[in-house]
C-alpha cells in the first residue's frame, strides 16, 4: 500500500468540558483522532481513565488511534482495541513483550502503532517495523502538548522511511507527534513522516479545520516517497 499523507489531530489541549463538539470541529477533515492516554507513571501527566477513554471513543466520529502513555501497555492496550479504538499506539518503552502485544491488539481487530520516545533509537525496534501499521517517533518529550518541536528527530525519520521503503509490500505508516505546526511540517514530510499528529496547531487556531487544511496542503507538497 502506497503510504499517503494523514493528519490527525490531539485533543490533548483542546476543551475537556466540550469534546463531542472539539472533535466535530475537525471531524470532515482529518483522518484519525489522536487520543493521548496518560497515567502519571510513564509520563508525569493525567488525562482520561478507561471509562472516560471508552466514552470519547464511542462519541467520535473520526476513527481514534489511541496513544497509550503508560507504564502497563500489555495488560492494557488489547481493552482499547476491544473497546473500538481504530488503532492502538503503545510505547516500546513500557512494554515487557512487544511481540505479544501486537498480536493481542490486532486479535481484538485494531491497528497496531509502536511509539518511541526521542532517545530510544531505531536499531533497537528495527525488528518489529514489519509487524506493525504505525510507527511513531516522539517530536517532543511525551507528556505536555504546547511544546517545541525536536528537530534531531528527524535523522531517525529520515533512517525510519529508508527502512520502509524496502518493503514491497504492506508499508507501515510513519508518524510524528509534538510541536507539528505550518513551521515545521515541511521538514518532517521531507524526512518521510507520512502521519502527523497536532495537538495545540489545531486546536489553538481560529479556525481548527481550516489549520488541518493548511497542514495537510503543506505536507503534500514536501513528501516525496
Ligand atoms: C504529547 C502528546 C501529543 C500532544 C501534541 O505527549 O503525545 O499528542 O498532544 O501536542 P502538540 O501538537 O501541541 O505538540
Ligand atoms: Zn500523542
Amino acid at each position: 500500500m502506497e503510504s499517503r499523507i494523514c493528519i490527525n489531530p490531539s485533543i490533548l489541549n483542546a476543551n475537556f468540558n466540550d469534546l463531542e463538539n472539539e472533535i466535530a470541529k475537525v471531524s470532515e477533515v482529518s483522518d484519525f483522532l489522536h487520543l493521548d492516554i496518560m497515567d502519571n507513571i510513564f509520563v508525569p501527566n493525567f488525562t482520561f481513565d478507561l471509562k472516560k477513554a471508552f466514552e470519547i471513543i464511542s462519541l467520535s466520529k473520526l476513527p481514534v488511534d489511541s496513544h497509550l502513555m503508560i507504564s502497563n501497555p500489555d495488560e492494557i492496550a488489547p481493552l482499547y482495541a476491544e473497546n473500538g479504538s481504530a488503532s492502538v499506539t503503545f510505547h516500546f518503552e513500557a512494554a515487557t513483550d512487544v511481540g505479544k502485544t501486537v498480536s493481542n491488539i490486532r486479535s481484538s481487530g485494531s491497528k497496531v502503532g509502536l511509539a518511541i520516545k526521542p532517545a530510544t533509537q531505531l536499531n533497537e525496534i528495527e525488528k518489529w517495523i514489519e509487524k506493525i501499521d504505525m510507527l511513531l517517533i516522539m517530536t517532543v518529550e511525551p507528556g505536555f502538548g504546547g511544546q517545541s518541536f525536536m528537530q534531531d528527530q528527524l535523522e531517525k525519520v529520515s533512517q525510519a522511511r529508508t527502512i520502509i521503503e524496502r518493503f514491497p509490500k504492506n508499508k507501515p505508516n510513519l508518524q510524528i507527534d509534538g510541536g507539528v505546526s505550518l513551521e515545521t511540517i515541511g521538514d518532517a514530510a521531507r524526512a518521510g513522516a507520512n502521519c502527523f499528529v497536532a495537538g495545540s496547531a489545531v486546536y489553538k487556531a481560529d479556525n481548527p479545520a481550516e489549520m488541518v487544511s493548511s497542514l495537510r496542503k503543506f505536507a503534500q507538497a514536501n513528501y516525496r516517497f
